[in-house]
């Protein structure tokens, strides 16, 4: 049965080729101080950075800028940037980037105008906004996380070793954001792929809990099926428009706040990840494919119901002649077979993880409730070491 939930998504999306071209309307409904964050030069590289820069001036904006947000986006990083949105009082922040970017400027946003420190804030006391936000508008270079439409914000804390998400209310998600697959097509191979992983990860975090029929599953069945299909085209066929921008489409509604609405949802392969990326400041997506084996094989016997279905519906795989057990086996087989296709990360050794810091990762992992297993410290440990 669908559980009761209210559904309202603030955030107004620009879709495809000409997108670029309402950034100026959109703008004009903010204040003269634009401050604009971007990574770490891709887009001075791809000549998007000239064509915005000429927008904002045409609009008359005085414009900042926070440069060089790292992947994984630091805390440090996030103090600086709260300084410089001061310096200028800036009226709008503008995130020009992938997920790293934007969740950075939602990070920005809601500290610049608090007193206290943002970490202590937002990521150990969970606290909710309760001072002025800027808002904030993305144009998304990479597709992946959903943060274009959501209202999360990861942060990384490299002394403590943490990594955490604080998802923040609709006042905090971008107002508008704008998405030109072309955008994404400058992407490394290895970006595009940790991204398009991340994606199905979205998907499966909200579709493996809960024993209930409801539409959610079914939406994300279609979505998990699209990926599937133009990620292969993707892979072998980067510059292909068609397989991109479902891609991009795919993304935004993996973690929009939809596919959740009603049911229970998992999270524990973003918690092992994002405790591997605190120690290894690994790619996100990769983090994620790394563990995520070792884990659905492992929960697989507690949800074994919902893992025949994945494998019938989202695989394709016949359930004739197959036990349920047999045939969710098979389709976590089918997802390996496909996560090599992509040349995913399969094991956290390669991303720089050691056997001395398993304790430390298994300390990191926020234990949550919501799947078909809640593990023990034991068990996350298990799963590290069988990820290695
Ligand atoms: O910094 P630049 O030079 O731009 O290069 C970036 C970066 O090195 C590059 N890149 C992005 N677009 C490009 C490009 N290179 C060439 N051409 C382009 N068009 O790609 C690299 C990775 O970018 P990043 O923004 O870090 O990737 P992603 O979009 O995967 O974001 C990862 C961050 O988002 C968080 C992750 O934890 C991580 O910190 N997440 C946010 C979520 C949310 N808001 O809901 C949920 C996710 O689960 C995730 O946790
Ligand atoms: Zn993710």
């Amino acid at each position: 049965m669908l559980g009761n939930f209210s559904y309202h998504n603030p955030t107004k999306l620009y879709f495809g080729e000409d997108s670029l071209s309402f950034l100026k309307d959109e703008l004009a409904h903010y204040g003269s101080s634009v401050l604009l964050v971007y990574g770490g030069g891709s887009i001075k590289k791809s000549g998007l950075y000239d064509e915005i820069i000429a927008v904002l001036k045409e609009c008359g904006k005085n414009v900042s800028e926070v440069a060089g947000v790292m992947p994984n986006p630091t805390v440090d990083k996030l103090r600086e940037g709260v300084k410089t949105a001061r310096e200028c009082s800036a009226d709008f922040i503008l995130a020009v980037g992938g997920g790293s970017v934007c969740d950075y400027s939602k990070a920005v946003s809601v500290s610049v105008h608090c007193d206290d420190d943002p970490w202590d804030k937002y990521y150990i006391r969970f606290e909710e906004p309760d001072c002025k936000i800027v808002p904030v508008g993305c144009i998304l270079t990479m597709a992946g996380t959903g943060s274009e439409m959501n209202g999360g914000a990861v942060i990384t804390n490299h002394e403590q070793h943490l990594k955490i998400g604080h998802v923040f209310g609709d006042e905090v998600m971008p107002k508008f954001s704008i998405l030109n697959p072309r955008h994404t097509m400058t992407l490394p191979k290895y970006q595009m792929t940790a991204g398009i992983y991340d994606i199905m990860n979205h998907i499966c975090e909200q579709y493996f809990s809960g024993e209930d029929d409801n539409t959610s599953d079914y939406i994300s069945e279609g979505l998990m099926r699209s990926l599937i299909h133009s990620s292969r085209i993707a892979v072998n066929d980067p510059q292909n428009y068609e397989a991109r921008s479902n891609i991009m489409w795919t993304a935004t509604w993996a973690l929009n706040t939809l596919v959740s609405r009603g049911k229970s949802t998992d999270w524990m392969v973003h918690m092992l990840g994002q405790s591997v990326g605190a120690y290894t400041d690994a790619t996100h997506g990769m983090t994620l494919a790394a563990v995520s084996l070792p884990y659905y094989r492992y929960i697989m016997p507690y949800g074994l119901k919902k893992f025949a279905r994945f494998a019938k519906e989202v695989w394709g795989i016949s359930a004739e002649g197959r036990s349920d057990e047999q045939l969710a086996n098979a389709g976590l087989d089918a997802m390996e077979s496909w996560m090599k296709e992509l040349g995913l990360v399969m094991k956290i050794s390669e991303l720089g993880a050691t056997e001395d810091m398993i304790e430390g990762i298994a300390d990191g992992t926020l234990i949550l409730t919501g799947g078909y297993k809640v593990l023990d410290r034991d068990e996350v440990v298990k799963i590290l070491k069988a990820s290695m």
